[in-house]
Protein backbone atom coordinates (compact mmCIF):
# COMPACT_ATOMS: atom_id res chain seq x y z
CA UNK A 1 0.00 0.00 0.00
CA UNK A 2 1.33 3.13 -1.06
CA UNK A 3 1.95 6.51 1.30
CA UNK A 4 -1.00 8.16 -1.06
CA UNK A 5 -3.20 5.24 0.18
CA UNK A 6 -2.27 5.49 3.79
CA UNK A 7 -3.48 9.44 3.07
CA UNK A 8 -6.86 8.72 1.31
CA UNK A 9 -7.88 6.21 4.44
CA UNK A 10 -7.44 9.41 6.81
CA UNK A 11 -10.60 11.25 7.33
CA UNK A 12 -10.68 14.98 7.76
CA UNK A 13 -13.70 16.63 9.97
CA UNK A 14 -14.19 20.62 9.73
CA UNK A 15 -14.36 22.48 12.52
CA UNK A 16 -13.78 19.90 15.40
CA UNK A 17 -12.57 20.51 18.33
CA UNK A 18 -13.38 24.02 17.35
CA UNK A 19 -14.48 26.15 15.08
CA UNK A 20 -11.36 26.19 12.21
CA UNK A 21 -9.62 23.02 13.26
CA UNK A 22 -9.42 20.75 9.86
CA UNK A 23 -9.39 17.70 12.25
CA UNK A 24 -7.48 14.79 10.64
CA UNK A 25 -9.33 11.59 11.99
CA UNK A 26 -6.63 8.46 12.13
CA UNK A 27 -9.63 6.01 13.55
CA UNK A 28 -10.62 5.17 9.34
CA UNK A 29 -7.25 4.31 8.53
CA UNK A 30 -7.16 1.92 11.73
CA UNK A 31 -10.63 0.37 10.75
CA UNK A 32 -8.61 -0.78 7.62
CA UNK A 33 -6.56 -3.81 8.01
CA UNK A 34 -4.04 -3.24 5.12
CA UNK A 35 -3.91 0.35 6.28
CA UNK A 36 -3.10 -0.30 9.82
CA UNK A 37 -0.51 -2.90 9.13
CA UNK A 38 0.97 -0.54 6.68
CA UNK A 39 1.21 1.94 8.71
CA UNK A 40 2.77 0.24 11.06
CA UNK A 41 5.09 -1.40 9.04
CA UNK A 42 6.00 1.98 7.61
CA UNK A 43 6.52 3.51 10.73
CA UNK A 44 9.21 0.85 12.03
CA UNK A 45 10.97 0.23 8.54
CA UNK A 46 13.14 3.23 9.30
CA UNK A 47 14.87 1.88 12.75
CA UNK A 48 15.85 -1.34 11.74
CA UNK A 49 19.40 -1.91 12.91
CA UNK A 50 19.07 1.10 15.85
CA UNK A 51 19.18 -0.08 19.32
CA UNK A 52 15.66 1.36 20.62
CA UNK A 53 15.19 -0.27 24.26
CA UNK A 54 11.57 1.08 24.80
CA UNK A 55 8.84 2.92 22.50
CA UNK A 56 6.78 5.78 24.16
CA UNK A 57 3.49 6.35 22.97
CA UNK A 58 1.45 9.55 23.90
CA UNK A 59 -2.21 9.42 24.90
CA UNK A 60 -4.27 8.71 23.78
CA UNK A 61 -3.69 7.85 20.59
CA UNK A 62 -0.79 7.15 20.58
CA UNK A 63 -1.07 4.58 22.72
CA UNK A 64 -2.63 2.50 19.83
CA UNK A 65 0.40 3.35 17.64
CA UNK A 66 2.76 2.76 20.21
CA UNK A 67 2.08 -0.23 21.52
CA UNK A 68 1.77 -1.89 17.98
CA UNK A 69 5.16 -0.75 17.03
CA UNK A 70 6.71 -2.07 20.47
CA UNK A 71 5.00 -5.01 19.91
CA UNK A 72 6.59 -5.04 16.11
CA UNK A 73 10.02 -3.79 17.84
CA UNK A 74 9.66 -6.50 20.40
CA UNK A 75 10.43 -4.17 23.02
CA UNK A 76 8.69 -2.73 26.13
CA UNK A 77 6.27 0.30 26.13
CA UNK A 78 5.74 3.54 28.34
CA UNK A 79 2.85 5.52 28.16
CA UNK A 80 3.07 9.43 27.92
CA UNK A 81 -0.64 10.22 29.69
CA UNK A 82 -2.56 13.38 30.50
CA UNK A 83 -2.10 14.36 33.97
CA UNK A 84 -4.02 12.48 36.47
CA UNK A 85 -3.85 9.43 34.92
CA UNK A 86 -0.98 7.22 36.34
CA UNK A 87 -1.23 5.75 39.57
CA UNK A 88 2.51 6.29 41.19
CA UNK A 89 5.14 8.82 40.94
CA UNK A 90 5.29 10.89 37.98
CA UNK A 91 7.42 13.22 35.77
CA UNK A 92 5.32 16.15 34.65
CA UNK A 93 5.33 18.87 31.46
CA UNK A 94 3.52 21.43 30.53
CA UNK A 95 3.14 22.02 27.20
CA UNK A 96 0.92 24.58 24.42
CA UNK A 97 -1.00 22.59 21.20
CA UNK A 98 -3.26 23.54 18.23
CA UNK A 99 -6.32 24.14 20.46
CA UNK A 100 -5.26 24.74 24.06
CA UNK A 101 -2.91 23.47 26.68
CA UNK A 102 -2.07 20.41 28.80
CA UNK A 103 -0.04 18.33 30.79
CA UNK A 104 1.82 14.89 30.11
CA UNK A 105 3.27 12.87 32.57
CA UNK A 106 5.68 9.38 32.91
CA UNK A 107 5.89 7.82 35.83
CA UNK A 108 9.91 8.02 37.22
CA UNK A 109 10.48 4.71 36.71
CA UNK A 110 9.75 4.14 33.46
CA UNK A 111 12.81 5.12 31.76
CA UNK A 112 16.06 4.09 32.87
CA UNK A 113 19.16 6.32 32.37
CA UNK A 114 20.92 5.24 28.95
CA UNK A 115 17.96 4.08 27.38
CA UNK A 116 16.95 4.80 23.86
CA UNK A 117 13.32 5.37 23.43
CA UNK A 118 11.31 6.13 20.32
CA UNK A 119 8.30 8.47 20.33
CA UNK A 120 5.52 7.73 19.09
CA UNK A 121 2.19 9.75 18.21
CA UNK A 122 -0.39 9.84 15.48
CA UNK A 123 -0.22 13.43 14.13
CA UNK A 124 2.46 16.26 14.45
CA UNK A 125 0.87 19.77 14.73
CA UNK A 126 2.83 21.90 16.52
CA UNK A 127 4.88 19.95 18.08
CA UNK A 128 3.99 21.21 21.59
CA UNK A 129 2.97 17.63 22.71
CA UNK A 130 6.18 15.78 21.66
CA UNK A 131 8.61 17.99 22.84
CA UNK A 132 6.72 17.90 25.59
CA UNK A 133 7.47 14.10 25.59
CA UNK A 134 11.22 14.72 24.61
CA UNK A 135 11.83 16.81 27.43
CA UNK A 136 10.17 14.20 29.92
CA UNK A 137 12.19 11.21 28.24
CA UNK A 138 15.28 13.70 28.79
CA UNK A 139 14.19 13.93 32.21
CA UNK A 140 14.36 10.55 32.90
CA UNK A 141 17.86 10.20 31.79
CA UNK A 142 16.71 8.28 28.37
CA UNK A 143 17.95 9.29 25.17
CA UNK A 144 15.29 10.44 22.24
CA UNK A 145 16.12 7.84 19.60
CA UNK A 146 13.78 9.39 16.69
CA UNK A 147 9.86 10.70 16.97
CA UNK A 148 7.82 9.10 14.62
CA UNK A 149 4.23 9.99 13.45
CA UNK A 150 1.06 9.28 10.65
CA UNK A 151 0.64 12.72 9.99
CA UNK A 152 2.45 15.99 9.52
CA UNK A 153 0.50 19.05 9.80
CA UNK A 154 3.45 21.05 8.10
CA UNK A 155 1.85 24.41 8.35
CA UNK A 156 2.02 24.16 12.17
CA UNK A 157 5.88 23.74 12.42
CA UNK A 158 6.01 20.86 14.62
CA UNK A 159 8.85 18.91 12.47
CA UNK A 160 10.78 22.04 12.55
CA UNK A 161 10.64 22.43 15.58
CA UNK A 162 11.53 18.87 16.80
CA UNK A 163 14.41 19.02 14.74
CA UNK A 164 15.77 22.04 16.44
CA UNK A 165 15.87 20.35 19.19
CA UNK A 166 18.02 17.84 17.29
CA UNK A 167 15.55 15.23 17.00
CA UNK A 168 14.88 12.72 13.98
CA UNK A 169 11.38 13.09 13.06
CA UNK A 170 9.77 10.19 10.69
CA UNK A 171 6.31 10.77 9.09
CA UNK A 172 4.48 9.31 6.45
CA UNK A 173 1.62 11.73 4.97
CA UNK A 174 0.76 15.64 5.19
C1 LIG B 1 -3.40 15.35 19.30
C2 LIG B 1 -2.48 14.36 18.64
C3 LIG B 1 -1.14 14.72 19.24
C4 LIG B 1 -1.24 16.22 19.43
C5 LIG B 1 -0.49 16.94 18.36
O1 LIG B 1 -3.73 14.91 20.57
O2 LIG B 1 -2.85 13.03 18.92
O3 LIG B 1 -0.92 14.08 20.48
O4 LIG B 1 -2.64 16.56 19.34
O5 LIG B 1 -0.54 18.33 18.52
P1 LIG B 1 0.74 19.24 18.73
O6 LIG B 1 1.80 18.78 17.78
O7 LIG B 1 0.27 20.64 18.42
O8 LIG B 1 1.17 19.13 20.16
P2 LIG B 1 -4.79 15.65 21.48
O9 LIG B 1 -4.09 16.74 22.24
O10 LIG B 1 -5.96 16.03 20.63
O11 LIG B 1 -5.16 14.56 22.56
P3 LIG B 1 -5.93 13.14 22.46
O12 LIG B 1 -5.03 12.20 21.66
O13 LIG B 1 -6.04 12.72 23.89
O14 LIG B 1 -7.24 13.38 21.79
N1 LIG C 1 -3.98 17.55 17.00
C1 LIG C 1 -3.66 18.84 16.81
N2 LIG C 1 -4.18 19.29 15.66
C2 LIG C 1 -4.87 18.25 15.12
C3 LIG C 1 -5.63 18.08 13.93
N3 LIG C 1 -5.78 19.09 13.08
N4 LIG C 1 -6.19 16.88 13.69
C4 LIG C 1 -6.03 15.86 14.58
N5 LIG C 1 -5.34 15.97 15.71
C5 LIG C 1 -4.76 17.14 15.98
Amino acid sequence: MALDDIRDLIRTIPDYPKPGIMFRDVTTLWANARGFRTAIDRLVQPYAGVRIDKVAGIEARGFVLGGAVAHQLSVGFVPVCKKGKLPWDTIAEHYELEYGTDTIEIHTDAIREGENILIVDDLLATGGTAAGAVNLVRKAGGTVVGCCFIVDLPDLGGKAKLHEMGLSVMTLCE
